[in-house]
Order: structure tokens, then sequence, then C-alpha cells
């Protein structure tokens, strides 16, 4: 069969390349043979060609493996591996195609980066950039829709915002800490989003501690922003050390002493831990259960040790001193937030706790002045605290 087609094969291509010659044929042998060898020598390349394919092939080849597999070869070493002879195809032709698939690999690369959404016109950029968050921070994302919060629960408001009782999962109470959005612009959700943010990052960075709410999760990827926590509440209703002291459920000074000597341990715990609280008052520590377990709140102002900067000084320095009495005082005139300035927080919460609950001690008393010294150096050592007390 094969002999027959390829006598088929040469008849046609003499036909076809010996128009005239072919028409007077019958006689003229000489141009039959000519002709008969131009098809031999065709017949040769294209048996040469079907052995050893050119170069174009392959690397085409490979450059698809590349845009779908993302294969690493180059075309060359793709012939090296396979021993493929290279040396039919010109220099200048190689160095196209590699020039060729370098742009395409690097096309491919850039697509890839480019799958990270980008917001279009009139979208929200909070909504697209939110997963990114919540995959970078290692705290949940919770669905809003499982909590059911209490809006006549208020237990706490302020110029950042409220502080509302809730269910999580109709199991768990919780608190919702919500970031007030001062206005509608995309800079002042950003900066409410942030704090939550901020404070679960440190809760989160902390780690598990008792005397540390424990983190549910967060709602950020729109507003309204919510930092969600365990309930912490005496009898059901959340009561500050400020409350508890003011209002006489302290029951004793040994009591006293427990609750601050706990307090103090947490706020240890966050310094080996490398933060500072930088707002420890009587409003942020919360008690918890019949024990009255004292509990730490309110990481909004925390920094981690290494990165505290210089404050900037308050214009009226007494004034500062008169509204915010439990920052100590290098930080009103613009110094540095350190374990010293939580230190004197420290004093001046046990100060007020032992004034406001009525209670006598001397020893709790003068170790708590230690704290209050100007020179920061000088101030009590957390450490010996209710050891010389
Ligand atoms: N986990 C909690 N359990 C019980 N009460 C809480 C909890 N978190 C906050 N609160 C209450 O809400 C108030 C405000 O919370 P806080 O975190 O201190 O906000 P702010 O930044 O305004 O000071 C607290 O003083 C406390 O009474
Ligand atoms: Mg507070």
């Amino acid at each position: 069969m094969e002999g027959v087609s390829e006598e088929r094969s040469e008849e046609k291509f003499i036909r076809k390349n010996s128009g005239k010659a072919f028409k007077s044929r019958k006689h003229d042998k000489a141009e039959k043979r000519k002709q008969r060898k131009k098809w031999l020598k065709k017949k040769r390349q294209r048996q040469q060609q079907q052995e050893s394919p050119v170069h174009e092939e392959p690397a085409v080849q490979e450059n698809c493996q590349v845009r779908k597999g993302k294969a690493q070869d180059t075309a060359q070493e793709k012939e090296q591996k396979e021993g493929t002879n290279v040396e039919h195809v010109s220099r200048g032709k190689r160095l196209v195609e590699l020039s060729k698939q370098r742009k395409r690999k690097n096309d491919d690369e850039v697509e890839t980066r480019s799958k990270v959404p980008k917001p279009t016109k009139g979208e929200d950029r909070t909504k697209l950039t939110a997963p990114r968050t919540t995959q970078t921070h290692n705290f949940k994302e919770l669905d809003r829709d499982l909590l059911t919060i209490d809006e006549t629960n208020k237990i706490g408001s302020g110029t950042f915002g409220r502080c509302l009782t809730a269910t999580y999962r109709n199991q768990y109470r919780v608190v919702v800490k919500e970031m007030k959005v001062r206005d509608s612009s995309k800079k002042e959700s950003d900066r409410a989003k942030q704090e939550v943010i901020h404070e679960a990052s440190v809760l989160t960075d902390l780690g598990d501690h008792p005397g540390i709410p424990h983190l549910f999760g967060v709602c950020s990827l729109h507003a309204p922003f919510y930092l969600v926590l365990e309930e912490l509440a005496v009898e059901g209703r959340s009561v500050t050390l400020s409350k508890a002291a003011a209002t006489g459920l302290i029951a004793d000074i040994t009591e006293c002493a427990a609750i601050l000597k706990q307090t103090c341990e947490v706020l240890m715990f966050m310094h080996k831990k490398g933060y500072l609280h930088n707002d420890l008052k009587g409003n942020n520590v919360v008690l918890d259960g019949a024990s009255h377990k004292a509990t730490l709140i309110d990481f909004g102002k925390s920094k981690q040790i290494t990165k505290a900067k210089l404050m900037k000084p308050k214009v009226n320095i007494a004034d500062a001193a008169k509204r915010y009495p439990h920052i100590a005082p290098e930080i009103h005139r613009g110094g540095r937030q350190t374990i010293a300035s939580d230190v004197y927080s420290f004093g001046v919460l046990t100060l007020r706790v032992l004034k406001d609950g009525k209670f006598n001690s001397s020893a709790l008393n003068s170790t708590a002045k230690r704290c209050l010294s100007s020179i920061p150096g000088k101030r009590q050592k957390l450490e010996e605290f209710f050891q010389v007390s």
C-alpha cells in the first residue's frame, strides 16, 4: 500500500512541478528523472524533520508548560536534558525565544500577584481588604449575626464608643466593645477598625492568663466595628475595682490586698510579655465571679515596651496631672512610656482603692507611695511590692 501511495505522490509532484514538461513527457525521460530527483530530495528532508523536529517546536511546548504548570526549566535546559540537538537553530533565534520566555514568565508572575482583588470604582475598600486582615492576624473574624446584643444594657461608654453585653451563638455571655465612627469618611472608618484590631492583637500577643479577658474575636469587615470579649461580672453585673471600693463590695483589707496583688501580677505578666498597659486605673480593672478575681481590661493604649516613643508634651501640665492623675508626670512632660510609668499608675491605684474602701494598711500605703517617685528609676519594683508591704 505504502509503495502505491508513494508512486502516486511522486507522479503528483512531477506533474505539479513540471506542467509543461509533463505535457510532452512521453519521450522526455530526462525531465522526468530530474523531477524525480527533486522529489526524492524533498522526501528525505521531510523524513529528517520527522526524526529530529526543529527547535521552535519544543520551545513552544515549553512555553505552554510554563504558562500552565509554571515549570521552571528554560527551553535550553529542557533541550539539554532531552539531548536534543540545538545546533541547527541559529543563536539569534534562540536568544529571541529565550527573551520571549522570560517575558511570559514575568507576565505569569504579575498575573499571580494581581490576583489580590482590587476594588473597582465605587466598591467598598474595607470589604475587599478585610479578609487579608483576618489572615495576617491571629484572631477570629466573628459572624456578627451570631451576636445577640442587648442594646439596653450599656455597661460603659465614652469617646471611644460603648460597651454592651451580648450573647454569642445563643450560648456565651460576652461584652461587645463597639468603636465609635465619628463620621462617614473612610479615614474615620479605618481608624475605628484599626483600634479594634490593635486591642485584639495585644490580647492575642499576651496569650492566656486568668487576669486577662478571653478574646472571642472581632467584627472588622465593616462598621460598627466590634471587639468581643468574655463578660466579667459579679452577680450578673459588670463591677470595676473603682466601683467595688467605693460601694463597699470589698469585704476587708485582706480581700483588698488580694485584689491588688492579682492586679499587680497581671501587670507583671504583661511586662514579661513585653507590653505596657499605659492606662492602669480603677475603671480598667473588673472583678469577676464570687471570688472577685481581678481582671485587667482596656488595652487600647497598650504598646510593646520596645516600641514606646516619646509622648507629645501637654500644653498645661498641671491641668493634665489633674485630669489624668494615674498617668506618670514624665509622660505629661513628653517623656517615654516605660515599666516605671505603669508602676506609677499602680501606686496611684493602690492608694485610691485604700482611700475609697476606707482600708488602713500602713505597709501597703508606704509601698504604694514609693511607686510615685518623680524619678522613674527610683520607683518601687513590682516584684517586691507584696514582699515589702
Ligand atoms: N469584659 C468586660 N466585662 C465586663 N465589663 C467590661 C468588660 N470590658 C469592659 N467593661 C466595662 O466597660 C467599661 C469600658 O470599657 P473599656 O474597655 O475600659 O473602654 P474605654 O476604652 O472606654 O475605657 C469598663 O470600665 C467596664 O466597666
Ligand atoms: Mg477604660
